[in-house]
Parts: structure tokens; sequence; C-alpha cells
């Protein structure tokens, strides 16, 4: 049975006085943190992502911004979150296809259990639905 994705919430310590610091540690994520990598500047226009991954697990974080996120796991149940502050991510499990569209101001943040390594992607929509 494959993970789905989910939303995580993580602590904000602060309050709008001072404003706030939102933290991510191994002791509270599902995986342990490898790579950490971020995109910036995409247009509008460009919808990214369009692959799922064997092992790769990761966690996407609108840190500025707004980001939509399509995600559909083997056997097509498909789910469609939205990332719009910085204290909220998405878990994106092993063999989830996502796509992602961002506001021209997004930032985001990922938050990875492995190096980058292009063997690990299913770029093929057909043989993402060949997975059982
Ligand atoms: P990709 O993971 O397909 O990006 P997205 O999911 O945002 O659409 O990566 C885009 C390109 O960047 C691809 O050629 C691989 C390369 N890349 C790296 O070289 N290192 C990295 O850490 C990542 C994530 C991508």
């Amino acid at each position: 049975m494959h993970q789905q994705p989910y939303l995580i919430e993580f602590p904000r310590i602060g309050n709008t006085m001072i404003g706030y610091i939102s933290v991510a540690e191994n002791e509270t994520l599902p995986f342990p943190v490898e790579r950490i990598y971020w995109t910036y500047y995409t247009p509008e226009s460009i919808h990214r992502g369009g692959h799922a991954h064997h092992r790769l697990e990761q966690i996407l974080i609108a840190v500025s911004g707004k980001i939509i996120v399509n995600t559909e796991m083997p056997g097509g149940q498909k789910e469609r979150f939205i990332l719009e502050t910085p204290h909220t991510g998405i878990f994106l499990p092993k063999y989830c296809w996502h796509e992602m569209h961002y506001s021209h101001n997004s930032v985001q943040m990922c938050i990875a259990n492995s190096v980058y390594q292009e063997s690990d992607y299913i770029r093929d929509y057909d043989e993402f639905k060949k997975i059982p």
C-alpha cells in the first residue's frame, strides 16, 4: 500500500507584533533530511513537476506566494493542495505524480530525503500508470 500525500503544519513561534519563525527538524519530519533546494522566478505560464519518484520523498513549502500542487497516486486517486502560508508544507511520498503551478512571487523550498538522481525519476505518465 502506498503512502498518501498530506499537508504538514510547522510550528509558528512568535506573534503578529514581532513576526514568526517556523522550524523543521528531523525529529518531527517524516524522513531524515538529505537535501534542501529551492525554486523561484517560475513564470505563471509554466507547470513544473510532471513526474513521480521511485525512492525520493519530499516536502514542498511555499515560503512566499502561492503554489498549487496537483497529485495522483498509483490507482488514480487525484488531489489538489494549495500552499499559501509559510508554515504549511505538503509531503509527497514515493510514487506520487505531482504537477505544480506557481504565483509570480512564489519561492518554493523543497526538503528531500535524498540527493538528486535522474535515474530515480518516472517522467513518462504511461509508465507511471502501470505502477500497481
Ligand atoms: P525537475 O525535478 O524536473 O524540476 P521540477 O519538478 O521543478 O519541474 O528538475 C528540473 C531540471 O533540473 C532537471 O533537468 C533536473 C535538474 N535538477 C538538478 O540538476 N538538481 C536538482 O537537485 C533538481 C531538483 C533538478
